[in-house]
């Protein structure tokens, strides 16, 4: 099977459609307090964003999670059934499936799902070069939707795969949801990674989404940017603030993007009031104890069987 004419036949996929884009950004910005969903940071600007900010200093989340698989890539790879399919849900860069892949030869097909379809393909054709035996199968799609596993991977043994910590992108009810729904779409039995950040040292992690470098800032802003490039709006990008903080009582990072001064913005045919320090939330990023993540995941109906960490980040092995 061909990657490319794959990832083409993936890509008419309805993911963030024009419309759907248009109404979530509405929604979002007529609510009060405003708000606006994380998923969309992924257009092309924002991924390659995203990738610079797992390089820098002070993100370490990355850095942690890569060396947690290779330290115990062998030993998560003899949980994977024979001849499975392995599942990786927000793929991204796909460098943290590469890691399982090579040490689990007896893989036979990787479906990277990532709502990131510019991006997605990008790594993917020298993944396939690399380990001619295993079928590249990317599906451009929301994960959060209900999407057809391909059909001629369908008999496969199913591991799920969800590093990055992207579940802490979700509210804690959310997440549960979302665990079961993947539960349902991987099977009894089934086997599942996720990559989960660890509630630490409020300095640490403040560090962590405010870099000296500003990459974290421009990630943010890019949202505003997205919205001008795509739907027309006018946000002046000099008038918003990047502001992150710890909110310890909810055991998240928050991310606001904080206007400087009243304004109007103009979206789609609709004014939009801001007052001067007024935010839009753009992200949250829940941290949790091993034990809380363990809790979280046995009520969507798994079972933790390890938990690998360094004290900073963690990697839950997880049964159905
Ligand atoms: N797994 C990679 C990337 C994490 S960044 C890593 O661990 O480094 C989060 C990824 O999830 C991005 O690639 C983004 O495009 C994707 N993503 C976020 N929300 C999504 C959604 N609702 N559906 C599909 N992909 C999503
Ligand atoms: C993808 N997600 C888990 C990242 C996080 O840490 O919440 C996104 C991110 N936001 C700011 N920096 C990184």
């Amino acid at each position: 099977m061909n990657i490319r004419s794959v990832f083409q036949a993936a890509r008419p996929q309805p993911v963030g459609t024009h419309d759907a884009f248009a109404a979530d950004v509405i929604a979002g910005l007529t609510a009060r307090p405003k708000t606006l969903p994380a998923k969309y940071f992924y257009d092309l600007a924002g991924s390659a964003l995203f990738e610079r900010i797992t390089a820098l200093p002070e993100y370490y989340p990355t850095r942690s999670e890569i060396a947690i698989l290779r330290e115990h890539a062998p030993a998560i790879a003899s949980m994977f059934p024979p001849g499975s399919a392995l599942i990786e849900f927000g793929s991204g860069s796909s460098r943290k499936a590469r890691i399982l892949l090579s040490a689990a030869a007896s893989v036979a097909a990787y479906v990277p799902v990532d709502i990131s379809g510019d991006f997605l393909q990008q790594d993917l054709i020298q993944l396939e070069r690399d380990l001619p035996h295993l079928v590249v199968h990317p599906l451009v799609a929301d994960f959060t939707k209900t999407f057809a596993i391909p059909a001629e991977l369908a008999a496969l043994p199913r591991v799920g795969f969800f590093p990055g910590s992207t579940i802490g992108n979700f509210e804690p009810a959310e997440a549960a949801a979302f665990l079961h729904h993947i539960g349902d779409m991987l099977g009894a039995g089934a086997l599942l990674l996720v990559g989960v950040d660890l509630v630490k040292d409020e300095a640490t992690l403040y560090r962590a989404y405010n870099d000296a470098a500003g990459v974290t800032a421009k990630f943010n802003l890019n949202l505003l940017a997205r919205i001008n490039r795509e739907l027309g709006a006018d946000f002046d990008l000099a008038a918003f603030v990047h502001r992150a903080f710890f909110n310890a009582a909810q055991s998240r990072i928050e991310m606001h993007l904080v206007s400087t001064r009243p304004q109007k913005v103009w979206i789609n045919g609709i004014d939009i009031d801001f007052a001067s320090g007024e935010t839009i939330h753009t992200e949250n990023s829940y941290k949790y104890t091993i034990e809380s993540f363990q809790a979280l995941a046995r009520s969507a109906g798994w079972s933790p069987i390890e938990a690998f960490s360094d004290g900073l980040f963690a990697v839950h092995a997880l049964r159905r």
